[in-house]
């Protein structure tokens, strides 16, 4: 027993000797001190000894095992820490390189002109409303002085979702709803999304709209050209020519359209203003007496101007982009500038 024992030794400390990493150690320790190894099978031989020859061979086989054991995990523990060691070794981190920025976005130029509109009436008093974006007949055409099969409806093509029910081709109905809920006096701007049949460059068939009106006792056209015009030059600088050209529409009488002189050539004539010099930027007018019936306000007790403007135009001609769509493509090389 003693002689096998030395052998076995010798031969576990043989292959501990080629063992070259922790993985060859565990490997040597499963073959010689796992369950099924010749260790294991000594322990097992045990039972078949005399007596009293059994206890000394158990004691012998156990202090083998043990010196192993011992061996095994010293030789263990100091690979392990070798190759941690050669593991940090290799891999260098360099504190001094500048982090990762994490992407910044940017406002839409629509969402800015749109906010740069608010402010600006919002030190004159005015609130801000809203309304939906599927909007019936009624308040989108029927309230606003456009009857059913009246020619006036050809003004906006229109995407119908049912026969009473349309995308809102134009933020106008917010007046209704404002008006329908409150008395005068009433000064509000209602920003939103319009959709209209519509695609080309200087149309996407989903835009936006800035309503502004103004209702209360004595409220005049001169009130209306006042605040359109500051407004304007607010807009685009104090210099710019604004001018007021008559025009129509259903829901205002009389009904006028806004232009500004061209940005691009100051006047003189060129491509974009398609030789005029001038700019249609906004349609208004005083609110119409129908529009008030429908609401229930006396038109001899009460007027009213309103205006409404595309905002995208606006941010065209402030940014000098020379194509609508743009705007909605979702290229972030265009919008990053911004
Ligand atoms: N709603 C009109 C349009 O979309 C603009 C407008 C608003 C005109 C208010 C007059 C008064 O074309």
């Amino acid at each position: 027993m003693k002689q096998r024992l030395d052998t076995l030794k010798a031969e576990v400390m043989a292959a501990l000797n080629k063992a070259a990493s922790s993985r060859e150690i565990t490997e040597v320790k499963q073959q010689y001190l796992g369950r099924k190894g010749p260790v294991a099978a000594l322990v097992k031989e045990l039972g078949g000894l005399a007596p009293e020859l059994r206890r000394a061979a158990g004691e012998s086989i156990n202090a083998v095992k043990k010196a192993l054991e011992a061996e095994v995990e010293l030789r263990l523990s100091d690979f392990e820490r070798r190759e941690q060691d050669a593991l940090l070794a290799s891999e260098t981190v360099d504190v001094t390189l500048p982090g990762r920025r994490l992407p910044l976005g940017s406002l839409h130029p629509v969402t800015t002109v749109m906010s740069e509109i608010e402010d600006f009436f919002g030190d004159l008093g005015f609130e801000v409303a809203e309304g939906p974006e599927i909007e019936s007949d009624y308040y989108c055409f029927e309230a606003l002085n456009i009857p059913k099969d009246h020619p006036a409806r050809d003004m906006q093509d229109t995407f119908y979702v049912n026969q009473d029910a349309v995308l809102r081709t134009h933020t106008s109905p917010v007046q209704i709803r404002v008006m329908e809920g409150r008395k005068p006096p009433l000064r509000i701007i209602a920003p939103g999304t319009v959709y209209r049949r519509d695609s080309d460059i200087t149309h996407t068939p989903m835009f936006h709209q800035v309503e502004g009106f103004m209702v209360d006792k004595d409220i005049t056209m001169s009130h209306l050209k006042g605040i359109l015009s500051s407004f304007l030059k607010h807009l685009f600088g104090k210099k710019r020519e604004v001018r007021f050209r008559p025009s129509f529409f259903p829901f205002t009488e009389p009904s006028a359209e806004v232009d500004i002189q061209c940005v691009l050539c100051n006047g003189s004539g060129c491509r974009v203003c398609k030789d005029t010099g001038w700019l249609e930027i906004l349609g208004c007018g005083m609110i119409h007496p129908n529009v008030f019936a429908s609401v229930e306000y006396d038109s001899t007790e009460v007027t009213g101007f309103a205006f409404g403007l595309g905002i995208e135009r606006i941010a065209m001609l402030k940014y000098g982009i020379d194509d609508l769509r743009v705007f909605f493509d979702n290229d972030t090389k265009f919008l990053r500038q911004f």
